[in-house]
């Protein structure tokens, strides 16, 4: 398989993005603040957690502010200027330290093999990265593996499976037409998650989430509203309860997975 979905590692702007969110200068994601109020429901004093796909660490600051129990983090990326980016903002010397928070480290990995032991942490959260891969067979079988008691996935997942390649700019395509420039957006079929876990050894059970915490006001949507400026298609809003962004409904779901013991 061609190796180009893997945008990521080209693209430093993210990374500094991150970083901002990382340090306080951005405020926090939606999905960071709905992922740790799902992460404190399953984490108990003393518990690890693991974040795959964590990009800048950005995310920490959610759960540093959600947890009141003592926890470990590891956050791994496949990206290494985010890791970079990650233990710049969070284990320098003059980095915010959470008195719960007992030890930090960020990895550089692949959620295709992730460089860790079985059974590394108990909790392992995974946010906005699955559809941006080729494939999630191997990554869902890695996440489980190297969890102890749950798994929490953010990921679209809906009705009917589409493949979708988000072209980035500048647009090239080759002579068949493909683009060479793109990330995958996928949306799996909740029957085909199903159906995956229920081949997985070790899964106890599992359930699905509608996102309904994302609030669009938080990125923008209330100022074009109330100034009655049409809302830019690439601003994530919500008509009838679904998530819509470039035009494309996004059925994000938190897909929690519990192993058995
Ligand atoms: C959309 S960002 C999500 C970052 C963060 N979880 C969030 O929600 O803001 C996708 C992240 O997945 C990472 N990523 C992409 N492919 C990966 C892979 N094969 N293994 C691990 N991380 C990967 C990227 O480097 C990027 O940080």
């Amino acid at each position: 398989m061609k190796k180009n979905w893997k945008i990521w590692d080209q693209e430093t702007k993210y990374g500094d993005t991150f970083f901002e969110r990382a340090t306080g200068k951005l405020p926090e994601m939606e999905s960071s603040k709905a992922i740790a109020k799902r992460i404190k429901k399953y984490v108990k004093k003393n518990d690890s957690i693991l974040d795959i796909g964590c990009g800048g660490g950005h995310y920490l600051v959610s759960i540093d502010k959600a947890l009141e129990v003592n926890f470990s983090y590891t956050g791994v990326d496949a990206t290494p200027y985010y890791i970079e980016k990650a233990k710049e903002a969070f284990c320098s010397d003059n980095s915010p330290r959470n008195p719960y928070r007992t030890s930090t480290e960020f990895i550089v990995g692949d959620i295709f093999n992730i460089p860790l032991k079985d059974n590394h942490s108990d909790v392992v959260a995974c946010s906005n990265v699955l559809l941006h891969l080729p494939s999630v067979e191997k990554p869902i079988r890695e996440l489980i593996r190297v969890s102890k008691k749950y798994v929490i996935i953010r990921a679209l997942i809906g009705n009917t499976a589409f493949r979708i390649k988000h072209i980035k700019e500048p647009e090239k395509y080759n002579e068949d037409g493909e683009p060479e420039n793109f990330y995958f957006f996928n949306i799996y079929s909740e029957k085909y998650i199903a159906e995956l876990l229920g081949r997985i050894q070790g899964v106890k059970s599992f359930s699905l989430e509608k996102d309904r915490d994302f609030n669009p006001d938080n990125i923008g949507a209330k100022e074009y509203r109330e100034s009655k400026k049409e809302i830019p298609f690439n601003v994530t809003t919500i008509v009838n309860g679904m998530q819509i962004n470039n035009y494309i409904i996004q059925p994000w779901q938190f897909l929690v997975i519990e192993k058995k013991a």
